[in-house]
């Protein structure tokens, strides 16, 4: 591609540079253009534009390649843990073995909240729902670490870090506790930051608790699957709000609130819904017919990605992941038979085949959180806990480039011209 590109706009050339990653499409920088041409770009949902630079995560859609620092999210899911790639996301390389463990302790420290922050869950109902909470728990935590909120300082942007990827869990098993009525957990820092996690959430205090280590290393790989996506609506929210001098904590709580949405993180939900609705195998054709019928609003949910257009490594490793879980645990359910039929009816489906519509990390996981035992309500609270490390490195790169400032885009005004006010009486 030439190093620049060339526009024509009212009987006059501009010429833009055109920028080159290291590797992946190349992109125009118009950040000029509005001064020279007092024209602004239409591109609602941002497809066709790059926000900012980014050395974190790289996705080839076309290939159905995700890389975290270069590494691809295979070998990270099937090789490494969460915490190894939680320092990677935050500090650009893979831990030696004494600096994982420093940063696996530091972590672990980090786990206990505050006390009083108890309360704050008890002014919710109890069937709230645990995003809702998630959202609320985590804004407030700013009013209880206050002194890791000038993100102008780099050592409180460490701590903050760590305290919100350190938090998550109880915060999160927590949510679930007060839902079933169930005791508070505290952490317990001899488990890992998975083992811990199952323990608050799924542990009593009136007996001990035994962590199975296949269903740890199954949800540990899941945390990995969702640990970071590149600049998805939730990560472009954080950066967003975090563009403002926001502080860490109300930033994570905004990317909280948009992961909730079901064309986002609220999918697996509503995927595993969707195969408990269909039930059986004998009634895809007609849950397929319905998602082809374009007068009727219904998607395969956990289908479909704006940035794959071909498998999504991360489904392959969750398919995988459902028969460890269900031999470990001795259990089988249904659902999965269906999500495989539907897998493979879809995808030998024209209007599928045509659109490029595969499966996305959302279509299995809800099956193996499920056999774990989290009700669906919890699903995306889980999405929130892991892509947290993603929020927080991205917020974190965001705040240390030179290029950035307050997010605000421009619009196409289609409204009424200036027209004078006229009093109600004569309306
Ligand atoms: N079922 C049926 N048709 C679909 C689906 C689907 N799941 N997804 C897209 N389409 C059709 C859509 O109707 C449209 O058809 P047409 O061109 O005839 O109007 C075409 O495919 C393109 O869809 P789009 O909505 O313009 O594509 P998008 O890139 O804006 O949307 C998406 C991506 C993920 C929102 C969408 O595929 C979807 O709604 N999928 C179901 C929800 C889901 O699984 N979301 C999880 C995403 S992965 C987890 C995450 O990153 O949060």
């Amino acid at each position: 591609m030439s190093d620049t590109a060339k526009l024509s706009l009212g009987g006059k050339d501009f010429e833009y540079p055109v920028l080159s990653g290291s590797v992946g499409p190349d992109v125009v920088d118009i950040r000029k253009l509005y001064g020279q041409t007092d024209a602004f770009t239409y591109d609602p949902g941002f497809t066709s534009t790059a926000s900012c630079q980014s050395k974190l995560t790289y996705i080839d859609g076309d290939q159905g390649v995700l890389l975290h620092r270069g590494y691809p999210i295979g070998e990270l899911a099937e090789s490494s843990s969460f915490m190894e790639v939680a320092y990677l996301l935050l500090n650009g390389e893979l831990p030696a073995k004494d600096e994982l463990d420093k940063f696996t302790y530091t972590i672990t420290r980090h786990t206990m909240v505050h006390e009083q922050l108890a309360n704050f869950f008890r002014g919710f109902r109890r069937d709230a729902h645990p995003m809702a909470i998630m959202c609320g728990v985590v804004g407030a935590l700013s009013a209880f670490y206050h002194d890791s909120t000038d993100i102008h300082d780099p050592v409180q942007r460490v701590i903050a870090s760590h305290r919100l990827i350190a938090k998550m869990p109880t915060i999160a098993a927590m949510a679930y506790k007060y839902s079933v009525g169930q005791p508070f957990m505290y952490p317990d820092n001899s488990l890992s930051y998975t083992g811990n996690f199952l323990r608050m959430t799924f542990g009593v205090p009136a007996e001990p608790y035994e962590v199975n280590p296949v269903v740890e290393r199954a949800m540990d790989r899941i945390f990995i699957l969702h640990a970071d996506h590149e600049q998805n609506a939730s990560t472009s929210t954080v950066r967003l709000a975090g563009s403002s001098g926001a502080n860490p904590f109300a930033c994570i709580a905004a990317g909280i609130a948009c992961l909730w949405g079901p064309a986002h993180g609220g999918a697996n939900e509503a995927a595993l819904n969707m195969l408990r609705e269909i039930g059986t195998p004998d009634r895809i054709p007609e849950f397929i017919a319905r998602a082809k019928d374009k007068n009727d609003p219904f998607r395969l949910m956990g289908f479909g990605h704006r940035v794959y257009k071909n498998y999504d490594p991360r489904a392959t490793v969750m398919q995988k992941t459902v028969r460890e879980v269900f031999d470990a645990l001795k259990v089988s359910d249904p659902v999965f038979e269906v999500a495989l039929r539907l897998e493979e009816m879809a995808l030998s489906d024209d209007y599928f085949i045509e659109k490029k519509l595969f499966p996305n990390v959302d279509f299995y996981s809800g099956v193996i959180l499920s056999a774990v035992g989290f009700p669906t309500s919890m699903f995306t609270a889980l999405f929130a806990l892991a892509r947290t490390v993603g929020w927080v490195a991205q917020w974190n790169e965001m705040i240390t480039d030179p290029d950035q400032k307050i997010g605000r885009p421009r619009q196409l005004y289609t409204g009424p011209t200036q027209r004078s006010y006229v009093p109600v009486g004569e309306r």
